[in-house]
């Protein structure tokens, strides 16, 4: 998708009486906030210390579209109709408490791994569930780097198809962000969570790009005992899920890529693990189903976090 100078002057409407805000303004929330003002939405990027000093002073789109936005950079959470949050899993906890002390609006994770939503809702009331393959990349503090485009699906936790979820894939359609309202958003968040439970971790510890996984013999035998173990805990959960040929799938879409757990790692940050293989571990736990692979790739992360 390609804006024009004009066309990013044109403010739609019926978009400019509406107040996004973005929890979390780093690389996806950064790229999400940015094409939703661009579109003419009230946006507010709710950042931390240098992102949030960065962002006072302009925000530069880079990649897939160019543009240099004034935005409204903000330390802590405003009232808003609809709040992206788009912290890493850990963060989402502490975010959450925040949201609680403003009238948030309708809040819609666009997080990976699994358990964000039931945090969020323990502080808001009204929560959807968000899984997007949109890719974006801090080049610097206050540039984003749109990496790639993907598709967005929004829904509630319980499968009802809502008025809120239909809301909220319209305003990201109004962005120009590939969105849909989904009734079965559970089964596309562990299905996300699964194929990064084989791919994330594997890059991580190995240091290799996505396609490695499927191309070294090695690699793709472990990744696939992670699926066969993500499949059997979504069939218990009732969800037929084929992990191997996904991950398959995604590992050679995305072969140049470097995964955001291999990132943190080499950059010594916490990764989002806990949220991926730690839950699918858990789950197992409850249903008695072993998850011996996925519990070894959790420890060897956490290792390395705390190395
Ligand atoms: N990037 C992508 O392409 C992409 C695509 C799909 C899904 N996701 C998922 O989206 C989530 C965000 O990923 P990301 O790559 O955008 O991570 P990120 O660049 O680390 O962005 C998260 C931002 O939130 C900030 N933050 C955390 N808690 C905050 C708080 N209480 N108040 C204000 N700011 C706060 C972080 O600040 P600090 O840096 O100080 O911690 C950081 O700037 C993750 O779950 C990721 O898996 C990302």
């Amino acid at each position: 998708m390609a804006f024009s100078r004009r066309q990013v002057n044109i403010l739609c409407a019926d978009c400019s009486s509406m107040r996004v805000q973005i929890m979390g303004a780093g690389a996806l929330g950064s790229l999400v906030g940015a094409l939703m003002q661009l579109s003419g939405f009230d946006v507010i990027f709710v950042a931390r210390g240098k992102q949030l000093s960065a962002l006072k002073n302009r925000l530069r789109v880079s990649g897939l579209i160019e543009a240099e936005l004034d935005v409204h950079a903000v330390a802590k959470p405003e009232n808003a109709d609809i709040t992206f949050v788009t912290v890493k899993a850990y963060d989402t906890e502490e975010a959450a408490k925040k949201l609680a002390e403003v009238d948030p609006g309708i809040v819609c994770s666009l997080q990976n791994g699994v358990g964000n939503e039931e945090i969020l809702q323990k502080y808001c009331d009204k929560v959807l569930g968000g899984v997007t393959s949109y890719a974006a990349n801090l080049a610097d503090y206050g540039h984003v780097v749109y990496a790639g485009e993907g598709l967005t699906y929004v829904g509630e936790l319980d499968g009802r198809m809502s008025d809120e979820a239909f809301k909220v894939a319209e305003a990201l359609r109004r962005a120009g962000i590939k969105a849909e309202a989904v009734s079965d958003i559970q089964f596309r968040i562990w299905a996300k969570a699964v194929v990064n439970a084989a791919i994330n971790p594997i890059t991580a510890l190995c240091k290799v790009r996505n396609g490695m996984v499927v191309e070294n013999d090695n690699l793709w035998k472990v990744a696939r005992s992670v699926a066969e173990e993500g499949r059997k805990v979504m069939l218990k959960m009732g969800y037929d899920f084929d992990a191997v040929s996904e991950i398959k799938r995604v590992a050679e879409m995305t072969a140049k890529n470097r995964s955001s757990m291999l990132q943190d790692v080499e950059k010594g940050k916490r990764t989002e693990i806990d949220f991926i293989n730690g839950a699918i571990v858990e789950k197992g736990r409850e249903m008695g189903i072993d998850c011996p692979v996925n519990e070894t790739l959790l420890h060897l992360i956490k290792g390395i976090e705390r190395g």
